[in-house]
């Protein structure tokens, strides 16, 4: 069929409504379907048996024939992917498309196959597609290099006719750089302001282009009140100018983060506002520690509590009564300074003094470490290990579990 020395020519399909038939329902039509019904295709399936996951599209079919391949199945299709296991049948199929002049992929036989599956892959509004000689696993390789400099801006896409608008809320994650989202991280490359806080992911920072315009957050020189009436009001300004910003915030921005504020602000000014969620540490800190938030048979319910002020405080809304009777797990956020005042009244409260306490300061960053230690002692460990926010308390018998997991590896996709 195609010689190796010849390369294909690389079309991009429109299948919306066109007829195509998968003959074969194993692990490599598995692949294909998917990609052609989010392709919009009419997906007719011909195989006596299918995969679960192919059962669990069963809905999105045009139909599925629950039988062998027969001549004919072809009639009025625009492309055929032949992919049974047996070379036959995809040889037969491959000869009846041929002669009906339908576009045919064999899955079984690169050399003898009319058209390839390219390596597939897609960035915002762009489908990257590559062919290397039929050699699947180099056209994979070289598909995930552009996919991934793409997505964190490695690879410069000048020409984008998309550049972002307005101001993103950008969740930073917990602290390490790899723990921000892609999209976050696609955003954040195409930034012309960003306004980071303390607890954004000082290294991603270091990453931007020269003239990116970075406001450090914590140091707007303005009243604690006024404070953030300044920050909405500069991302604003900045985007009113036509610069794309991006709020840069540690952990997700609705989390304690006054997200909330800053997108109302800034629809009230007629400001496009996106939100791009992130890995809060109110979750992350304690995963990183080994210390699950929920565990079967432990623990049904995780509360994430802001411990910005004590117990019994006017401004706390906080029912510290409900929260030890209620006997699930505890996530204490800004709790350091207050730890001690927090276990005398969960105590009073009914909750056993000799309720596990894991305490991780700076989780997922590389001085992380944590101390375990009871609601009784609990206190007292933090000033003997001279814990320093940022740190999460995690009240409960989930903190248990994290002796189970003696074996709990570093992550391993962290940068060294
Ligand atoms: C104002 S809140 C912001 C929370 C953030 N929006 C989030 O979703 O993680 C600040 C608190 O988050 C917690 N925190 C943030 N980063 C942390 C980290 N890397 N390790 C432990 N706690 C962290 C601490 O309790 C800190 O006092």
């Amino acid at each position: 069929m195609g010689s190796p020395q010849v390369p294909p020519y690389l079309l991009g399909l429109r299948l919306t409504g066109r007829r195509v038939v998968v003959v074969g329902g194993g692990r490599v039509a598995q692949r294909r379907v998917p990609t052609l019904l989010a392709a919009g295709a009419s997906v007719e399936l011909v195989a006596p048996e299918i995969t679960p996951s192919l059962e669990g599209l069963r809905d999105r079919l045009a139909a599925w024939h629950p039988r062998p391949y027969r001549t004919g199945d072809l009639d009025g299709a625009w492309l055929v992917q032949a992919c049974t296991d047996d070379p036959a049948v995809n040889g037969l199929v491959a000869a009846d498309a041929e002669a009906a002049r339908i576009w045919c992929v064999r899955a079984d036989d690169a050399e003898a196959s009319a058209a390839w599956t390219p390596a597939t892959g897609y960035v915002g509004e762009t489908t990257v597609g590559v062919t290397s000689d039929g050699d699947p696993a180099r056209s994979a390789g070289i598909r995930d290099a552009i996919v991934d400099g793409l997505r964190d801006a490695t690879l410069k896409a000048r020409h984008s006719r998309h550049k972002p608008t307005g101001v993103a809320l950008v969740g930073g994650g917990p602290g390490d750089p790899g723990l921000i989202t892609v999209r976050g991280k696609q955003l954040l490359a195409q930034a012309d302001v960003v306004v980071a806080d303390r607890l954004a992911p000082s290294v991603l920072l270091d990453e931007l282009a020269p003239d990116v315009e970075v406001i450090d957050a914590a140091k707007i020189p303005y009243g604690r009140a006024l404070h953030q009436d300044k920050i909405n009001e500069l991302l604003v300004e900045h985007a009113k100018q036509g610069k794309f910003v991006v709020r840069l915030k540690g952990g997700d921005n609705f989390v304690f983060g006054r997200g909330g504020e800053e997108a109302i602000y800034c629809a009230a000014q007629g400001v496009p506002v996106t939100v791009v969620p992130g890995i809060s540490s109110s979750i992350a800190a304690p995963g990183a520690a080994g210390v699950p938030v929920t565990h079967r048979g432990v623990s049904q319910e995780f509360h994430v509590v802001s411990a910005h002020v004590p117990p019994g405080h006017p401004d706390s809304t906080v029912d510290w009564e409900v929260l030890a009777r209620n006997g699930g797990t505890l996530v204490l956020m800004m709790a350091v300074e207050r730890m001690r005042l927090i276990a005398d009244a969960l105590m009073r409260y009914g909750r056993a003094t000799d309720t596990p306490v894991a305490v991780i300061q700076d989780g997922t960053l590389p001085g992380q470490r944590a101390v375990f230690a009871t609601l009784g002692t609990v206190a007292d460990e933090m000033t003997a290990h001279g814990v320093r926010p940022p740190a999460i308390v995690v009240v409960g018998e989930v903190v248990r579990v994290a002796a189970q997991m003696g074996n709990l590896t570093a992550d391993i996709g962290r940068d060294p």
